[in-house]
């Protein structure tokens, strides 16, 4: 357990120690701004920009159809083989294209396919709502039924009838990270199949899927992966399930000869099935290029970080009054406070230039990034969080819900 902080100078002695303070540096971010929300859109790491121009102008512009050749047709598996070690895949495992929902859609069927005879999809009631839609319509599709219980309550429905259960690692509302290992170890005793969406832990939680045995896995890439607004997001396939698996969607990406352009079709072998169609190009040259920051990071030391970020805003949001601090030990790299008026403290914060964001009913989220916050940012947010609070100045109408978007 780190030491707590308690002061700004802990802060700043914290962030002298900090061996993943220079990374900050590889990062373009507003001065005036303490970004608390890189756990809903990263942070634009500040060579992205050219090595975008440089797909647009000579790739595209000068290199035209021959960059299909050079470069991007293999960009969904590089990218891929690249997430494939932050999420403890062995090669070979992993293609990056389309975005979580559609890759959510293509693991739930594939997985569900391969247990035909049972009749139930298992999702978390507490799931994002992408999660829950995919889970019912694939049930719907194969003629399965979906129910809805928590990982923590797991053990009331995984019987014999179970296909297939789906959970996201870390709870987007909450923080809460499950225990991945026991919850898969539980769902093969029932002879059933295990898909993690690891959205809220790439990146910023050490996972071993190949490791805990993990079936399948989809996670998206523009969070802690910093890949850049409706980055593609990525699918995990186990090998061995890979030869048997049925994708639903076989479009001829994953053919298995896709320039012999037959009329029906045949699974490549391996991953390269989980291709679909033409992937977005400019947004995976944005988010291979976002992942070389990732390159001399060690993902325990990103741990550490973040759960030492974590800590500082728990321990100092216990001690506030009216907020309840939500998020258990076993966290992600978020914290969830609940509170009266959370949209207008959401929003009062915004204004002083502290960003996180409003999850109804009651709840303002910290996202705590290691990449580029410094323990000194975390503390001035929570010093602004204290002194909205004690002076009311959540209360002023301009922050009053009205009208106005729900975050
Ligand atoms: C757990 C989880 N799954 C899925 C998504 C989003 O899916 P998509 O990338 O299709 O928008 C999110 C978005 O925050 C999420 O938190």
């Amino acid at each position: 357990v780190p030491e707590t902080i308690t002061s700004r100078s802990a802060a700043v002695a914290a962030d002298e120690r900090d061996a993943l303070a220079p990374l900050r540096a590889r990062f373009e971010l507003p001065a005036d701004v303490i970004y608390l929300d890189g756990n809903s859109l990263g942070a634009l790491p500040a060579h992205v920009p050219a090595a975008i121009d440089d797909a647009v102008r000579r790739q595209w512009g000068q290199d035209l159809i021959g960059s299909w050749n050079a470069s991007w047709w293999d960009l969904p598996n590089r990218i891929g083989a690249r997430i494939g070690r932050l999420v403890g895949a062995a090669p070979g495992q992993v293609v990056c294209g389309d975005s979580t929902s559609v890759q959510l859609f293509q693991a739930l069927v594939a997985l569900a396919r391969l247990r035909l005879g049972r009749k139930l999809i298992v999702t978390d009631g507490g799931n994002f709502p992408t999660d829950q839609y995919l889970a019912d319509s694939a049930a719907e599709l194969l003629g399965m039924q979906c129910v809805r219980v928590s990982p923590r309550d797991l053990d009331d429905v995984l019987d014999r009838d179970v296909a297939v259960v789906s959970f996201s690692a870390v709870d987007y509302r909450t923080g809460e990270l499950w225990d991945a290992a026991a919850v898969t170890a539980a769902v093969h005793d029932a002879g059933a199949l295990m898909l993690w969406d690891l959205c809220h832990a790439v990146g910023v939680v050490p996972f071993d899927l190949d490791g805990i045995g993990a079936d399948a896995a989809v996670g998206c890439t523009y969070k802690y992966l910093n890949g850049g607004p409706g980055s593609p997001a990525w699918i995990y396939l186990a090998q061995r399930h890979q030869g048997a698996v049925r994708l639903p969607l076989t479009g001829w990406h994953g053919h298995a000869d896709p320039f012999a352009l037959a009329p029906t079709y045949t699974a490549a072998p391996g991953i390269q099935r989980a291709r679909i169609g033409a992937p977005p190009v400019l947004s995976m040259v944005a988010l291979d290029a976002a992942l070389d920051v990732y390159d001399d990071v060690d993902i325990a030391a990103v741990r550490a970080k973040s759960l030492a970020l974590t800590q500082l805003v728990m321990e100092y949001c216990r001690m506030l009054p009216g907020v309840t601090v939500v998020t258990p030990d076993n966290r992600g790299s978020q914290v969830a406070l609940s509170m009266e008026h959370a949209y207008e403290v959401t929003q009062a914060l915004i204004a002083r230039g502290v960003v996180g964001d409003f999850r109804a009913p009651d709840i303002l989220r910290l996202g705590l990034a290691p990449l580029y916050l410094r323990y000194a940012d975390v503390w001035d947010a929570l010093e602004t969080l204290r002194d909205v609070l004690e002076n009311d100045a959540y209360l002023d109408p301009k922050f009053a819900r009205g009208l106005a978007k729900v975050t």
